[in-house]
Order: C-alpha cells, then structure tokens, then sequence
C-alpha cells in the first residue's frame, strides 16, 4: 500500500522508518515531512488539508497517518473521511480529549475514570477558592494546546492563584487560557501507555517512560520529552489490567456512547500511586518520543496495524513484539532548546564500523533541513534521537549512547541518564 505521513517530527520519521522496512508498504509519502525524511520517501509540500486529501486521492494513496496533535484537532480526518479517504487517527470531535484539558477532565469525570481531584472555570474566585482545600504543590493547567507548556506546578497557593491569573487574563497562554483546570498534585511515577483503537477493539502497546524534564535527575524546566525507553519494567501484569479495565475500556465505551468513537491511537500519561493507575492527560497521538522506540519493537507489520485500526478490523489484526527486546531513545536537541531557537548547525555522523551498533540502532531525524548542497543541518529544537535496541535496558540504553557519541552538531546537547529509573538498584 501507499502511505502519506502527516508530520515533521521524529515520530513521523520513525513510522516512515518501519514503515520503510514493511513489506505491506510501497510508498511513502510525508506532508510535509523534514530534511531527512525524504531518504525514506517524497515530501510533500501542501499545508491546506483538503488540497492534501485531494492530492492523497489522485496519487492513490491507501492510508494517511496523522503524526501530531494540531492537524487532528483541526480536523484533518473529518476532511480525509468526506472524501472517501482511510486515515488513521480520531475526528475532530474526539481529538478534544487533547485539545481542551477541560473537556478531557470532563470525560474522565463522567465515564469514572480514576483523575486528580480538580475544578475546572473561568472564575478567578472559584479558582481561588478550591485552592484554598488543596495542600502544596498545586497543578494549574491551561485548557487548550500549549505545546507541552500550558502546566504550572505551582509551589505556594500563591503561585498557584498567580498562574491562573495569567492564564484567564490571556497573558500567559492567549485564548487557550481562557478556562483553566486546577488540580491536585499527585505523586508517583508517570508512564506513556498506548492503545492503537479502531472505534471498538484496542490493542495496547508496551509501556514507555519518557523523561520531560531537560536535565538530569528530572531537574530543569518541562520539554517535550529528552528520551524515551520501552518496555518500562515499572509496569506488571496487574497495572495493564487495572489501566484496561478503569481508564481504557470504560473512556472507549463512554466515548462511543457519546457518539465519538475513537479510531487511532490513545495516549494515556499515567501517573502511578501506591500501584493504582490516575490518569494525567490524553493526548490523541502517539507520543514524542515514546513512538521513535516503539516502531523498531514490532515484529509484525505496522501498516497493516494502522489500516485495520482505521477501518474498524483491529480484531484481525496480528500485533507482535520482537521477544525480549528493549528499546532507549535519547534526544539530542540544540543548544538554546527549550527556550529559544539556535543556529543551524551542521549533522556529521561518523561511519558506523561496530557491526553491533550498526545492526541494533538507528537515528529518527527531527529538527533537520537539508541545505543547497545537501548537507544535513540541525535546525533547532529537538534534532535527532539516537535509539539502540538489546537484549536488556542496559544494552539498549549502552548502543543508544554510544550512536549519540557518534553523532556531532554545534551545541548538541543531551540527558545522560535516559531509563534511569528501570536500572536504579
Ligand atoms: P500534562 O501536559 O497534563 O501531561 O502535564 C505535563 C506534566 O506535568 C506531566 O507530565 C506531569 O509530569 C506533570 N503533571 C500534570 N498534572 C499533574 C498532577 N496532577 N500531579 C503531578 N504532576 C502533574
Ligand atoms: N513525550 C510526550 C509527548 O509526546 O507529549
């Protein structure tokens, strides 16, 4: 089959990557995809999503995927759909599970799925007052897309009444702080669990951790994520149970119930208290970069995975994971990330000679351009992530910084201690 992958990011790299090695697959094609991704297929350059899908029909595409969270609360699938056209991903309707915290807080609520106490208004006194019941620290959350920013864990009552202050003036956040949710602090150990669903049936996917903070031992401000490892061993037969039976069959049922069934993957952040699951925050996407480890663990194919989710088959799909395989991704961004942009800078990779590293790694491009010349340059942000696979975390976690050594751009920089908390003693 075709493929056209919507995204920029490493994650849409990486499922172009297996997608690359699926004997399912013909062709790839990215929208609009980044300086590296066009090794792996044609990039695309159309931004409006019905010239997309009319470009999508007249080249035979079979499958879209939709990489980032934007284009889905836009409803590009709504779009793709109309036209006749198979997608994977949640219509606009059920892509507001990310798209506003408020009505997400509102779903877990109703469907009795296990959350932070909260209120969510657009009062300053209401706010105020519920902060007063909470002891520190307090979560303050921005309804709409922040881009990761839109959390404040605030350390005084203060601080706390100050961020919501920000947030409902619209000095913080602009419109997507015009409601707020405030909630209580939960303390535990946070998990990214995925659940590829088709409507009906899910199939959930090894649990990753993913590390948010820029430095070491979690310190530093929030990022998008700076490494991700797969499967966590943080997570045994009994929590999957207990996220299956209390967070993921009763948000599918309720959301159907409430005509929004939910096709495409279901990110749940997970955050684990004395080994009872709460759930943090759906996101409607796989995550970054949780997916760049992810797709090199199936064994069996992910196109026909993403297809049957999309057309509502899922129960006829085979998904399988290599046997006792890890996978480590550790994130080398540019020099001023996350506060501002940086420089381009130029990527050298050196050749890879250790056939080990070479055989069990590979680099998910993301923050890349390529120059007249060709030459592949970091264009800021997060710029690559370096992954290795093994038999253990260590393993993995050994060839993920052994290919970052290898790899060389002006001001790279990145957290050393990817998967500590699977190999603490
Ligand atoms: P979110 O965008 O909701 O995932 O929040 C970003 C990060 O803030 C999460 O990954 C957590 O580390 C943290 N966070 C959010 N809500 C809470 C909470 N209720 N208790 C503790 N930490 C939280
Ligand atoms: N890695 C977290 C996210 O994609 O939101």
């Amino acid at each position: 089959m075709d493929v056209l992958i919507i995204g920029s990011g490493g994650r849409e790299y990486s499922i172009g990557y297996a997608l690359s090695k699926d004997e399912n697959v013909d062709k790839i094609y990215f929208a609009p995809g980044n300086g590296a991704t066009d090794e792996l297929g044609e990039n695309v350059n159309i931004k409006d999503y019905n010239e997309l899908a009319e470009f999508a029909k007249d080249n035979g595409v079979d499958l879209t995927v939709v990489g980032p969270e934007a284009p889905l609360v836009d409803g590009v699938v709504d779009i793709f759909k109309e036209k006749g056209l198979t997608i994977f991903g949640p219509t606009q309707a059920a892509a507001q599970l990310e798209g506003s915290k408020v009505f997400m807080k509102n779903c877990l609520k109703k469907y009795g799925v296990p959350t932070a106490r909260y209120i969510e208004t657009d009062s300053l006194e209401e706010a105020e007052e519920f902060i007063n019941t909470l002891s520190e620290p307090i979560v303050v959350k921005a309804d709409g897309l922040c881009a990761g920013k839109g959390v404040i864990i605030a350390q005084s009552k203060q601080e706390a009444v100050d961020a919501v202050k920000g947030m409902l003036s619209g000095e913080s956040f602009g419109d997507a702080g015009a409601k707020v949710v405030v909630e209580e602090y939960l303390d535990g150990y946070e998990l990214s669990i995925f659940a590829v669903c088709d409507g009906k049936d899910y199939v959930v996917l090894p649990a990753a951790q993913d590390h948010k903070r820029l430095m070491d031992n979690d310190e530093g401000p929030n990022t998008g994520g700076m490494g991700a490892y797969v499967p966590t061993p943080l997570v045994n037969d009994e929590l999957y149970q207990k996220v299956e039976d209390r967070v993921i069959k009763p948000t599918l049922k309720g959301l159907e119930a409430d005509g929004m069934p939910y096709t495409g993957v279901l990110f749940i952040g997970i955050m684990v208290v004395n080994g009872e699951p709460y759930v943090l925050e759906y996101n409607v996407r796989f995550g970054d970069p949780e997916c760049e480890e992810l797709m090199v663990l199936f064994e069996s194919s992910v196109a026909d995975m993403l297809y049957k989710a999309a057309t509502g088959n899922l129960k006829n799909a085979e998904v399988k994971f290599k046997e006792n395989t890890y996978a480590v991704g550790v994130v080398l961004a540019s020099k001023n990330y996350p506060y501002s942009s940086s420089e381009p800078a130029e990527i050298i990779v050196d050749e890879i000679v250790h056939e080990d590293l070479k055989n069990n790694s590979y680099i998910a491009y993301a923050g890349v351009s390529k120059d007249e010349d060709g030459k592949l340059l970091a264009t800021g942000g997060r710029v690559l992530v370096c992954v290795g696979l093994g038999n253990s975390i260590r393993e993995a976690r050994d060839r993920a910084y052994m290919l970052a050594g290898q790899v060389h751009f002006a001001g790279k920089k990145c957290r050393m201690d990817i998967a500590y908390q699977a190999l603490r003693d």
